[in-house]
C-alpha cells in the first residue's frame, strides 16, 4: 500500500512537471522573430500574433504556407527551407508562449 501510494505520487508529480516543461527553443526561431517576435507578439504591422495559438492550427498553417496552399510570399520564403520537424518545433514554441498586451 505504501509502495502504491508512493508510485502514484511519483507519477502525478512527473506528469505535472512534464506539462510545465516549456518546449526547447527552436534553432530556426531567428527566421520568424523579426516579424512575429520571439514571444509570438508581432513586431511589424500586418503580422499576426502567434502566442498561445492552438498547436494544431499553427502546425497546419505552417505546412500550408510552405507547400503553397496558402500563397503568401513572405511566409513561403520563411518556411520554404524548413522540414516538418522544424515547423513542428516552431508551432510548439509559439503555441506555448503566453500572449501579452498587443502593441497598438
Ligand atoms: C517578413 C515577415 C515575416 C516573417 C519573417 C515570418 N512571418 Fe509569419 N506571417 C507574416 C505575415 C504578414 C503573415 C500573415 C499572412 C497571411 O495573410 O496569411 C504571417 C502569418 C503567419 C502564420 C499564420 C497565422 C494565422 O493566424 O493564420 C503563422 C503560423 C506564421 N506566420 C508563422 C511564422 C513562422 C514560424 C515564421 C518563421 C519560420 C514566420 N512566420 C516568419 C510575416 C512574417
Amino acid at each position: 500500500m505504501r509502495f502504491l501510494l508512493h508510485a502514484a505520487l511519483v507519477l502525478a508529480v512527473s506528469a505535472t512537471a512534464h506539462a510545465a516543461t516549456p518546449p526547447a527553443r527552436p534553432a530556426r526561431l531567428g527566421l520568424c522573430a523579426a516579424c512575429h517576435g520571439e514571444d509570438g507578439m508581432a513586431r511589424i504591422p500586418g503580422a499576426p500574433n502567434l502566442a498561445g495559438q492552438k498547436l494544431d492550427y499553427l502546425r497546419d498553417a505552417l505546412r500550408q504556407y510552405r507547400d503553397g496552399r496558402r500563397d503568401i510570399p513572405v511566409m513561403r520564403a520563411a518556411t520554404g527551407p524548413l522540414t516538418d520537424a522544424e515547423l513542428d518545433q516552431l508551432a510548439q514554441w509559439f503555441s506555448a508562449q503566453i500572449p501579452s498586451r498587443a502593441a497598438p
